[in-house]
C-alpha cells in the first residue's frame, strides 16, 4: 500500500517512521518532508496551504491512503476537496477542523454538550472586553480566536493586564495582524496532559496520553512555544481517568459533532488541565500533537496503518490500539531565538543515526545539495526514546541529543521533571 503524508516536521518524520514499519506499506511519499524524513520516504515539493496543489500531487502520486499532518491543510479544507474527488483520507472536513481553527466555536461546543471547560466570554472589541471583565475572576488567559501557532495565548495575573493583552490583540501589536475576536477565560490550575483519541465519526478509542512541555524554558517559564519536549509513561493518568476522558470528552465531542452535521474522524488531541476540580478541556486540536507523537509512536505496538485505515473506514472499535509497557520521551532541540525570530541554514553535526536506543526526528532540517545537513526551522530535531520507566527514557534521549550540535542550539534540560520530582534540571 501506498501512503502520502502531508507535512514536513518532527510529527511527521515520526508518523512516516512509524508506517514504514508496517508489513503492508510499500512506499511512503511525504509532502515536503525534510532532511530527516528523506531517509525513509520520497519528499516531494509541496506548500501545506496550497490545497490545489495538494490535489495535483495526489492525482499523480494515487496513493492509496491520504494522511494529513498539520492543522493548516485542515483549515483549507483540503481533506474535504481529496475526499470529493474519491481519495481515501485521514484527518477532519474543514467544518470539523472547527474544534482546533476556531477557539469561539469549541467553547461554544464543550457549552452545548456540557464538556467541562474553564469559563469564557467571547468579545469583538475592547468595549466588550471591558463590559466582561467586572464579571470575570481576577486570573484570566487571553486567548485569539484562530490559528496563532502557540502565540496568540496570554496568561494574566491581572484584570489591567488581561485589558492590556486583548487590546495588543486587537490592535495587531501582539501577532503582526489585527484580530476580530479574542477570548477571555477563567484561569484555570494545575499539571497539563494531551489525551489522544482516534475517531471515525462515530466511535473514539484512545490512542494515549503524553505531557507536552510548552514554555521555552526550564521549570516551565519563559514564553510558550511550539512544545519543546514530551513525554509518556503508563501512570500518567489512571485507567479510570483514561477511561473517564474517553467517554465523557472524546465520545461526547464525536456524538456532538455527529448531531451537529460535521461528523469528526481523524485525531482528536485533548488539552486538558487536571484541576483540583477535575479534568477540564484547554483546547482541541484536530490532529496529531507534536512532539507528542515523536514521544508516542516509540511506544505503538499496533501497526499505525491499522489505526488509520479502520478509522478511514469507519470502524476504529475494530483495532485494538497497545502501547508498550514503560515510558517514552522526547526533546526538542531548537533555533536560537525560538520562538521570537531565529536564523536558519546552520550545520548540524554529530551523531544523526542515534543509537539504536534512541531516534533522532527532525522537525526543520533541510539538505543542501552538497548533502550537509543544516536548520530550517524554530524547532530543528526532536530526540526520542522509550525505556521500562521514564527515567531510562530520558537518559537515552537525552545522551543521543548530547552527540549532535549545531550552532545556537537551545534545548531544555529538564523535560518530564514533574514526573521525576527531582527539584532540579539535568545536567548534560
Ligand atoms: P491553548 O492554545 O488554548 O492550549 O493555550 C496554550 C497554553 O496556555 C496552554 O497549554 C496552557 O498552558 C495555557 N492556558 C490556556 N488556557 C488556560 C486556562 N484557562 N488556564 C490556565 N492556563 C491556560
Ligand atoms: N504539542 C502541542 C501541539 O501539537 O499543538
Amino acid at each position: 500500500m501506498k501512503v502520502l503524508v502531508v507535512g514536513g516536521g518532527g510529527r511527521e518524520h515520526a508518523l512516516v517512521w512509524a508506517l514504514r514499519k508496517s508489513p503492508r506499506v510499500t512506499e511512503v511519499v511525504c509532502a515536503p518532508g525534510n532532511g530527516g524524513i528523506a531517509d525513509l520516504a520520497r519528499c516531494e515539493r509541496l506548500e501545506v496551504t496550497d490545497t490545489q496543489a495538494l490535489e495535483r500531487l495526489v492525482s499523480q502520486e494515487q496513493p492509496d491512503l491520504v494522511v494529513i499532518g498539520p492543522e493548516i491543510p485542515l483549515a483549507a479544507g483540503a481533506v474535504d476537496a481529496l475526499q470529493a474527488s474519491g481519495v481515501r483520507v485521514f484527518g477532519p472536513t474543514q467544518a470539523a477542523a472547527q474544534l482546533e481553527t476556531s477557539k469561539a466555536f469549541a467553547k461554544d461546543f464543550m457549552q452545548r454538550w456540557a464538556i467541562p471547560t474553564a469559563a469564557y466570554q467571547v468579545c469583538r472589541s475592547l468595549a466588550e472586553v471591558d463590559a466582561a471583565l467586572p464579571r470575570l475572576p481576577g486570573g484570566l488567559v487571553v486567548k485569539v480566536d484562530g490559528l496563532a501557532a502557540g502565540k496568540g495565548v496570554v496568561v494574566c495575573e491581572t484584570q489591567q493586564e488581561a485589558r492590556r493583552a486583548a487590546e495588543q490583540m486587537f490592535s495587531g501589536e501582539l501577532l503582526g495582524v489585527a484580530v476580530t475576536r479574542v477570548l477571555l477565560e477563567e484561569r484555570l490550575e494545575g499539571p497539563e496532559i494531551s489525551f489522544f483519541a482516534v475517531c471515525d465519526g462515530t466511535r473514539a478509542v484512545t490512542l494515549g496520553v503524553a505531557q507536552d512541555h510548552k514554555r521555552m524554558g526550564e521549570g516551565d517559564t519563559g514564553p510558550n512555544t511550539g512544545g519543546m519536549g514530551a513525554y509518556s509513561t503508563d501512570d500518567l493518568v489512571s485507567p479510570e481517568t483514561s477511561a473517564w476522558l474517553l467517554e465523557q470528552v472524546a465520545q461526547r465531542v464525536v456524538d456532538g459533532m455527529r448531531a451537529e452535521h460535521m461528523p469528526f474522524a481523524g485525531v482528536l488531541f485533548v488539552g486538558l488541565m487536571m484541576t483540583a476540580d477535575g479534568p477540564k478541556v484547554l483546547e482541541f486540536n484536530t490532529r496529531f500533537g507534536d512532539p507528542e507523537t515523536e514521544a508516542l509512536v516509540l511506544r505503538l505496538e499496533t501497526d499505525l496503518l491499522d489505526i488509520l485505515e479502520a478509522a478511514v473506514e469507519g470502524r476504529a472499535s475494530s483495532v485494538a490500539i497497545r502501547l508498550k509497557p514503560g515510558a517514552s520521551a522526547c526533546v526538542v532541540a531548537a533555533s536560537a531565538g525560538y520562538p521570537g525570530t531565529y536564523e536558519t541554514g546552520k550545520p548540524i553535526s554529530g551523531e544523526l543515526r542515534a543509537a539504536a536506543e534512541a531516534l533522532v526526528f527532525h522537525a526543520g532540517t533541510r539538505l543542501e545539495s552538497d548533502g550537509q545537513l543544516v536548520t530550517s526551522g524554530g524547532r530543528v530535531l526532536a530526540v526520542s526514546a522509550a525505556g521500562a520507566d521514564l527515567n531510562e527514557a530520558l537518559t537515552r534521549a537525552y545522551a543521543a541529543l548530547n552527540n549532535i550540535q549545531f550552532p545556537g542550539m537551545q534545548f531544555r534540560r529538564d523535560i518530564g521533571w514533574r514526573a521525576l520530582q527531582q527539584g532540579s534540571p539535568r545536567s548534560g
